[in-house]
């Protein structure tokens, strides 16, 4: 039976990677792939995630099946690190999820229980991931416009043009932080504007929360969804662990559910059939160690510390860029660089620019022009300078 399989077309992000490491040029940059890289174009265990680890190595003397929606103390820290130490514990119901793609997932699955007929809104453009789970689900998306390719920045009247559309039951989802791809994102007044509309449409935010501490900062990251969470009677948050505290594959994500207390016994109960059914416990390492870092002061002094590293890092980078560009082309048209935030820009480049760059100067980035900043450091940004210039952008 499997001769009736058609081959699936490979991820564009995964395939550059493989192109990247099969180019034998040693100056090669990397800027595809969303993954946090230093200086030195690693990617390290955060300290407090070492020490983390060596301390539950020690005290840890089982391993026996925990809870199946997960650890009631890793739902409280992430709750209390996304949502605020005031949190609505009363109609909130947290699942630990297999990272932020899993949450992503049980969130759609969730939401399709609840209504079968609801329409999953989207941005465009939007991370990839997004699309290829919801058209595996056969769930039914819209696409509403998001970045104006010009000005290198969120459209939003046409955004809000486009989700006059939404009905009652609807799902829309936004990225809480550091928008992927485009690194553009929306000012508080405008996530004040978008609660008002979901407001009146009846429609359920599902915000993506991949990028928390990576932006502006861990308080000021979450600031949107937190006015959303503050404001709308139900709220889904997919948290993603594995950038802010460098855990990638230890896959650790939280699905967050904000519903009225009366339904919360029940969608708490949904949510731990969902992990059943699909994949019984999600992993526990990752988790174990968040909750450690976030209820431990010296750990999660030194966590927070090392991410503003991280932070201060990118952004450092981001304005070296946007200055070498602004003396090469005598013009303040790459602003945006210094402007966006998180790991992602979309400089707006053709794909020919983008294959040119690849060909003449080793820069990898995706296709559509998403360039990952933390793929430089220092003495690259010279070189991708030059590079976007020469390709003509
Ligand atoms: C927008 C967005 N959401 C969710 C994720 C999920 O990441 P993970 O499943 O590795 O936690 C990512 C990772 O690249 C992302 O960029």
């Amino acid at each position: 039976m499997f001769n009736s399989l058609k081959a699936q077309a490979p991820d564009k992000i995964l395939a550059l990677m493989g192109q990247y490491r099969a180019d034998p040029r040693p100056e090669k940059v990397d800027l595809g792939v969303g993954v946090y890289k230093n200086a030195d174009g690693l990617t390290p265990v955060m300290r407090a995630i070492k020490t983390a680890e060596k301390q539950l190595w020690e005290a840890e003397t089982s391993k026996s099946y925990t809870a199946l929606a997960g650890e009631p103390a890793f739902h409280a820290a992430m709750a209390e690190m996304v949502l605020g130490a005031d949190y609505p514990a009363d109609r909130l119901a947290c699942l630990a999820t297999v990272g932020g793609t899993g949450a992503c997932r049980q969130a759609f699955e969730l939401a399709r229980m609840a209504n079968p007929d609801m329409t999953v809104w989207v941005s465009n453009p939007t991370w990839p991931n997004h699309l290829s789970i919801l058209a595996f689900m056969k769930q039914e998306y819209k696409l509403y416009r998001y970045f104006d390719n010009d000005a290198r920045a969120v459209a939003f009247d046409t955004m809000m043009e486009d989700l006059q559309a939404v009905k009652a039951g609807d799902v829309v989802l936004l990225h809480g932080c550091c928008h992927n791809p485009t690194g553009a994102n929306l000012t508080l007044e405008q996530w004040g504007a978008v609660a008002d509309l979901l407001e009146a449409k009846g429609a359920v935010p599902m915000i993506d929360l991949a990028y928390q501490g990576f932006g502006d900062g861990l308080e000021d990251d979450a600031a949107g969804t937190r006015l959303i969470a503050s404001r709308l009677p139900e709220v889904m948050i997919a948290a993603s662990c594995s950038k802010n505290f460098g855990i990638y594959r230890e896959r650790t994500g939280c699905l967050m559910v904000l519903s009225d207390a009366a339904s919360k016994d029940v969608t708490q109960g949904t949510l731990a059939y969902l992990n059943r059914q699909n994949y019984s416990f999600a992993p526990d390492h990752g988790a174990r160690l968040v909750t450690m870092v976030l209820t431990d002061a010296t750990l999660k002094a030194d966590w927070m510390a090392e991410l503003e590293e991280v932070r201060n890092g990118m952004l450092g980078l981001r304005e070296q860029l946007a200055a070498e560009l602004r003396q090469l082309s005598n013009s303040d048209r790459f602003d945006f660089l210094a402007r966006h935030r998180g790991m992602f820009s979309r400089l707006g480049a053709s794909p020919e620019a983008v294959e040119k760059m690849r060909v003449d100067n080793a820069i990898y980035m995706v296709g559509d022009s998403r360039l990952n900043i933390a793929g430089l450091n220092t003495k690259t940004v010279p070189l991708l300078a030059r590079a976007i210039i020469d390709a003509g952008v």
